[in-house]
């Protein structure tokens, strides 16, 4: 592979420079600064005991009560303010000649993060193509570890590879889409790979979701063609979107009235599209060691900025085939193939999943235990309807 600015830093195909190999090279950085900064502490006390007051913005004077007010991202206090850059994006830069990069004049203004595995390039390869011409900055995040064999793609050059092997989409999501990274994009499309999106065009979809106030969403799954799992995601023909189901028979009944997940306020994390705003509470919410993310769903409403019941819904005008093709961490029983049989780790994928959903189901009690200024905006509703 080619490009310079692959994160994978894949220059040849002998030499692979694989991710962890990098975060093995930061932990020994990091501990060696520990070790370090243990030794130069003392030092580095007296030091700074010897600078003037004033420069350390700690004296009492007019000057530094003013500049105390100011809020400062933490480590930037001894910088001057207008050198600060806070934020950071995926905008690839040019080497040289800096008039190469007018041949893009506006900026990406969303972003397409897909999990992928070189057996679904294929589908990829549409998904991209119809993505990058509606603008966005697409992420690949590569869990089978295999970079070189996308190169023949036209687009392979313009999107950002990360590679690291066996990793789920939460797992790269929590470690390269931090809020910061990517805080100027407008919306954020967290997908598997395994979807067509034959009848799915990016910019309307954004139009809808924006013109209608959907902080969370997702496209609805064609129910003919897909594998559907949860009745709210199928689509339906007549309406441009819904946020809600029904549910008249059985457990778990559904109504006008309910405002309960999975009765509505509620997406399935297949293909989600978070708001900037939704984005940079959803991260907070990752847990590092929960990679299968199961059990996030449900609580993914509080990231809604508001009634989830109105800022959570489902596209149908702009919708999606769920292929149901056999994917990391995805598991497909109504999906019967040779791929399948040949993957026999699936069941022990699926009971970490549950394990997982149960460990973060724990968490968010304790969570809620133990949070003394945390007030349940939802209370109220749940123990209504449940
Ligand atoms: C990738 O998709 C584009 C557009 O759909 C198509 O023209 C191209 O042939 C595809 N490439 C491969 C290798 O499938
Ligand atoms: C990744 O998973 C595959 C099977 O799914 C396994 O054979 C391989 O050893 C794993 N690799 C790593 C680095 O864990
Ligand atoms: C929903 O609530 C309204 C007002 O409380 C009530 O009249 C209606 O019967 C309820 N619908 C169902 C299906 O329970
Ligand atoms: C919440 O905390 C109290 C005491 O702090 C404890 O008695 C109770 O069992 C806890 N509840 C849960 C659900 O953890």
């Amino acid at each position: 592979m080619n490009s310079p600015f692959s994160i994978s830093a894949f220059s040849d195909s002998k030499n692979r420079l694989y991710l962890y190999r990098i975060f093995i090279g930061l932990s020994l950085i990091c501990f060696t600064y520990f070790i370090g900064s243990a030794l130069i502490a003392e030092d580095y006390k007296e030091k700074i005991s010897k600078w003037p007051m004033e420069m350390m913005g700690t004296e009492h004077s007019p000057k530094s009560n003013f500049c105390r007010n100011q809020c400062r991202p933490p480590g930037s206090e001894s910088l001057p303010e207008g050198i600060i850059v806070r934020t950071s994006n995926f905008e690839l830069r040019p080497l040289w000649d800096s008039s190469l990069a007018k041949e893009k004049l506006k900026p990406s203004l969303n972003l397409l993060a897909i999990a992928v595995g070189v057996k679904q390039k294929e589908i990829v390869n549409k998904t991209v193509e119809k993505f990058l011409s509606n603008d966005f900055v697409i992420m690949l995040f590569h869990y089978d570890g295999i970079v070189d064999e996308w190169s023949d793609l036209r687009w392979n050059n313009r999107v950002i590879h990360v590679s690291a092997k066996n990793q789920t989409k939460w797992w790269f999501a929590k470690r390269f889409l931090h809020p910061d990274i990517v805080a100027e994009y407008d919306y954020i499309f967290l997908w598997d790979e395994d979807l067509d999106v034959e009848n799915f065009n990016p910019q309307r979809y954004i139009n809808i979701i924006r013109s209608e106030g959907l902080e969370i969403s997702q496209p609805a799954l064609d129910p003919v063609k897909s594998v559907v799992h949860h009745p709210i995601t199928a689509r339906r023909k007549n309406e441009i979107l819904h946020r809600r189901f029904y549910k008249s028979k059985g457990s778990g009944l559904c109504d006008e009235n309910s405002t309960t997940p999975p009765c509505t306020g509620w997406v399935e994390m297949m293909a989600p599209a978070f708001s900037k705003a939704a984005w940079q509470c959803v991260w907070y919410m990752i847990q590092n060691d929960l990679i299968h993310a199961w059990g996030l769903d449900r609580q993914m409403g509080y990231c809604a900025q508001g009634d989830r019941v109105k800022n959570v819904g489902v596209v149908n005008s702009e919708y999606i085939v769920h292929l149901g093709l056999p994917t990391l961490g995805v598991l497909d029983k109504n999906k019967e193939s040779s791929e399948q049989l040949r993957v026999d780790n699936r069941p022990a994928v699926r009971r970490q999943s549950f394990i997982e959903m149960q460990k973060f189901s724990q968490r968010w009690s304790d969570a809620v235990n133990n949070s003394k200024c945390w007030i349940d905006m939802y209370k109220q509703t749940d123990q209504h309807r449940n």
